[in-house]
């Protein structure tokens, strides 16, 4: 029997009815582009992350382009990040000509290694992107403390991130903007593309929402030159039914996570560290295994589908060459990204099925 990596149709099939209504809502109501849904569903999401504003954006990568943009981001400025994360983070900093300049991650929690960023910090720098990866947050404590000492706005990636926290407070509400995205396969996942950007500031706020939407003040009347990064008001209709729905998916993607840990770990694999501080979604569970393409050759006889991320770290990218990067630049990502190994997970989920992945693991995987 297959084992899928996400499972979106048993997703769907669970609320396919409250789905279809919110769909026939938007095309009774033609509320397709600056829809009361959005401004519904911005409320809501704010409020789940515990966010003071959130602005609906067309995906997570225009989040964070936009975000840059709100913060004046320019071409030759540096703005610091982990060499451990999706290609769009980076892309996104190249996007407004600034330049990505990469941090290590750690060896246990596979994000940002915060103690190292202090040391990339030059008179050029005019951001820093920690990334909640896997939906592990990083320590913002110990982060915001070096951002406020050196005077630089912080853009969480949140990409992971929906409904993370550290010490009680929602991933995307530390730094300047949090970035969401709702590309289908994450905790929260729409329809297609859409994304978000948290914001605490009320004037920043403003300016973002302008920055979404053709640096708009009124009907016909624009400010800047900014582009068209909004969020489609059926996207939005959908994201608010599944809303209600992302808690108790939480709790489910934490015990299956559990339920891997207390299997795993007895045999002596390393999978991620959570801090104690720290509330992890486990947007991705993996573990690290020296033997990848022989476990992962095993899983596809077996009809399991697992994935890695990431295989290439973002300094090795062959878009971002000119970054002159080279083998041992950033060594922990380097050496995880050969490892890692993304298990199957999903709120649906079961934990029999858990226990099957784990048993073909156990089988074929070394240490
Ligand atoms: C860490 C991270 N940042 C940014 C993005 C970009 O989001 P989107 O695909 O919605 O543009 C993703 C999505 O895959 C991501 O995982």
């Amino acid at each position: 029997m297959t084992i899928q990596f996400v499972d979106l149709d048993a997703q769907y099939q669970s609320i396919k009815g409250e789905i279809q209504n919110a769909i026939n809502g938007i095309l009774e109501t033609k509320d397709f582009i600056h829809g009361k849904s959005v401004d519904a569903f911005s409320k809501n999401f704010a409020k789940a992350q515990g966010s003071k504003y959130s602005v609906g954006a067309a995906n997570g990568t225009s989040a964070i382009t936009v975000a840059l943009r709100a913060l004046n981001v320019q071409p030759g400025d540096e703005v610091i990040t982990v060499a451990n994360s999706f290609f769009a983070t980076p892309e996104a900093i190249a996007e407004v000509y600034a330049k990505p300049v990469f941090v290590d991650c750690e060896a246990d929690t596979y994000s940002i290694d915060v103690k190292l960023i202090e040391a990339k910090i030059t008179k050029k720098t005019r951001a820093i992107i920690p990334v909640h990866l896997y939906g592990n947050a990083v320590d913002m404590d110990a982060l915001m403390k070096i951002a406020t000492k050196h005077n630089i706005p912080v853009i969480e990636d949140c990409a992971q991130g929906h409904l993370a926290a550290w010490n009680g407070r929602g991933a995307g509400t530390f730094g300047h903007m949090g970035t969401f995205s709702f590309y289908p396969g994450k905790n929260l996942g729409a329809y297609g593309d859409a994304g978000s950007i948290t914001v605490q500031d009320e004037d920043l706020y403003k300016l973002v929402s302008m920055h979404v939407n053709h640096g708009r003040t009124k009907k016909y009347e624009h400010d800047f030159c900014a582009g068209n990064f909004r969020m489609d008001g059926m996207q939005a209709a959908i994201l608010d039914v599944k809303l209600k729905y992302l808690d108790g998916w939480t709790k489910k993607r934490q015990e299956l996570a559990a339920h891997y840990e207390a299997i795993l770990k007895p045999h002596g694999f390393k999978t991620i560290t959570v801090r104690k501080e720290a509330k992890c979604v486990y947007h991705i569970y993996l573990v690290e295994v020296s033997n990848r393409d022989e476990v992962m050759d095993h899983f596809k006889k077996m009809d399991i589908h697992c994935g890695v991320h990431y295989p290439i770290p973002l300094h090795f990218q062959p878009a971002l060459k000119h970054l002159e990067h080279k083998k041992g630049d950033f060594p922990v990502t380097e050496k995880a990204s050969e490892r890692i190994l993304s298990l199957p997970m999903y709120a649906e989920l079961t934990k029999g099925e858990v226990e099957q992945v784990c048993a073909e693991l156990i089988k074929v995987a070394k240490h």
